[in-house]
């Protein structure tokens, strides 16, 4: 399958669940920004909006998140010709494939699914029917992100480790079919989990999450950034006692956005005593600042620009869909459909 003039097919999926943070750019946006640039990747990246619909958003609000999403993909480093921005829910042969999957995915192994038993444990944890709350798009949620992945004929997947289980599902059911169906049809991916160096500390110092509440949003004006980054929890010492730059959140984050010679200036002054925690701070807000406005001002280029957007959109849409008609099309063939 690698033939030299094979170009790698890079694919990501992306939830649209709320504000973008820095968690999500530094984690996510970035790394695959990185990998884009390497010419002979072609990089598909979708707004999983069908994922969402599993958490009842407002039609409004998704729809919103939708287009917000969107647009900062394309401001933060991905708006080259060889990357392709869709929506998933525009490109029906996804949702087809995952029926397809469905026959060839045993229920054990949905069962087995981390976030389904995640779920369950709350449940059980709060005295609920261990199946309270929790829907048919939860639970076949591993089904419609393998189509996700299969259906594009994706050869690597750049995720977080919380996504490793889903990438081995994906894997599995792509072998599961194999078996049943024979081996030249779905192309098993490969994962590349995202380095922990990219997963970002929150305001509290556990991983920036929307779900913890400690983010520190990617594309809010910087008078708002700056209150927030001010919020990053810090211990008591005073300014001019020695201090362990390893044990500090603002450090951490320093270390995400501020160049080589910044960062170890800084450690070696926590090492040595006689700065303050506000002094970071006030620094971090400006490093975060240089490195955001750019991507902020072509993001609300965009938002100005909803029509471009969507044609852009649409064309990603056009290409993804001919890519996984071909895929569909096989399948159904060695189906017997
Ligand atoms: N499950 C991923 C997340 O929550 C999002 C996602 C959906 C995805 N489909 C995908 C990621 C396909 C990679 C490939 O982060």
């Amino acid at each position: 399958m690698t033939t030299p003039d094979h170009r790698i097919a890079t694919l990501t999926g992306i939830q649209p669940t709320g504000e973008l943070h820095l968690g999500n750019y530094a984690g996510a946006i970035r790394p695959l920004a990185r990998l884009a640039a390497d010419e002979r990747r072609d990089v598909y990246v979708f707004v999983a909006d069908l994922h969402a619909l599993n958490g009842h958003p407002a039609p409004a609000v998704l729809a919103d998140r939708t287009q917000r999403l969107a647009a900062a993909l394309l401001a933060c480093g991905l708006d080259r010709p060889n990357v392709h921005v869709y929506r998933q829910s525009r490109v029906p042969a996804i949702a087809r494939l995952a029926a397809l999957l469905s026959p060839v995915t045993s229920k054990g192994l949905m069962n087995r699914a981390h976030a389904y038993k995640a779920a369950v444990a709350a449940n059980a944890e709060a005295g609920r029917d261990q199946d309270h709350g929790i829907n048919m798009g939860l639970y076949g949620y591993p089904v419609l992100m393998a189509a996700d992945i299969l259906g594009l004929d994706a050869d690597e997947v750049p995720v977080g480790a919380d996504q490793a289980q889903h990438l081995e599902i994906a894997v599995d059911l792509a072998q599961q079919f194999a078996r049943t169906y024979g081996g030249e049809v779905l192309r098993a991916p490969r994962a590349l989990i995202t380095e922990e160096v990219a997963t970002l500390p929150g305001l509290d110092g556990h991983k920036m999450s929307k779900s913890y509440g400690n983010t520190i949003p990617l594309m809010a004006e910087p008078d708002v950034t700056k209150a927030t980054i001010r919020r990053i929890v810090t211990d008591s010492t005073p300014p001019e006692q020695p201090k362990d730059p390893d044990a500090c959140t603002v450090v951490a984050l320093l270390r995400a956005f501020a160049d080589d010679a910044t960062v170890h200036e800084v450690e070696a002054r926590y090492r040595a005593g006689g700065i303050g925690y506000g002094e970071t701070k006030a620094l971090l807000a400006d490093v975060v600042e240089r490195h955001v406005s750019p991507l902020r001002h072509r993001y609300q280029q965009s938002r100005a620009e909803p029509a471009a957007l969507d044609e852009r959109l649409v064309e990603g849409e056009r290409l993804a869909g001919r890519r996984a008609d071909q895929v569909l099309a096989r399948a159904m063939t060695a189906m017997g459909l």
